[in-house]
């Protein structure tokens, strides 16, 4: 009887180690996933705040981590008067043909930081307003020293009434990439987009 006993607690023991391990399994894998979300960032450049916006709701959309990207030497209203020969933007407009081939290269205050961050990332999503048609000078200070190797990059603009154009185009040409990065053509929104067209442009990526 005795024997019996011992013989039904070992195997009680072995399928309740059973049970745990397979458990314990599981919670690995819930885990994992949790992680992967955690995976994409979310870059922006935002003057007056339509592209912050815009990002706002690709954070809630894809869950990643939101960061801004933050001028050392912030743009002021007057700096920002397109309309103003002397302004800061129109300076950094006519200091060559395209910002791409410009030398003017604002300084991130943050930019250790965000290399942090996009070091552990796999989705990068980079946002800027259009400035000129183009990706404003400061979006090159960013390509140009952060790494994208590797990574998959989505582009993201907001406008009055240009569209991406050659913008995402031009930033790619000068950016840290290699062979593996994925740079998707990206997409340009007039004013702030709402939630569910930022859902469904995210479903779309297929990511
Ligand atoms: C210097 C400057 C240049 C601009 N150039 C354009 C342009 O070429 N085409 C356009 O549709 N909007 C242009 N805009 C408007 C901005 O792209 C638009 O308001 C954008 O959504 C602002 O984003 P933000 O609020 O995140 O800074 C320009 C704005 C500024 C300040």
């Amino acid at each position: 009887m005795k024997t019996m006993r011992k013989k039904q607690f070992r195997f009680a023991s072995f399928l309740l180690a059973f049970v745990l391990a397979f458990a314990l399994a599981n919670t690995g894998e819930i885990a994992a996933e949790a992680k992967t979300t955690e995976k994409t960032v979310i870059l922006y450049f935002s003057a007056t705040g339509t592209t912050k916006k815009t990002a706002a709701r690709i954070k809630k959309s894809t869950k990643g981590q939101l960061i801004e990207i933050k001028a050392a030497d912030p743009y002021t209203d007057a700096d920002l008067d397109w309309t103003d020969d002397d302004s800061r933007v129109t300076k950094e407009h006519e200091s060559a043909s395209s910002p791409a081939k410009s030398k003017v290269r604002p300084k991130i205050r943050n930019l250790s930081a965000i290399k942090k961050a996009v070091k552990k990332a796999d989705i990068v999503y980079i946002g800027y307003p259009i400035w000129w048609g183009q990706a404003p000078h400061i979006l090159y200070s960013l390509v140009e020293k952060v790494s994208l190797k590797g990574k998959t990059v989505i582009p993201f603009c907001t406008s009055m009434s240009s569209g991406i154009g050659s913008s995402a185009k031009n930033l790619k040409k000068k950016a840290v990439i290699s062979s593996k990065t994925k740079w998707l053509k990206g997409r340009n929104f007039f004013d702030v987009p709402s939630q569910k067209t930022i859902n469904k442009w995210v479903k779309s990526l297929e990511l």
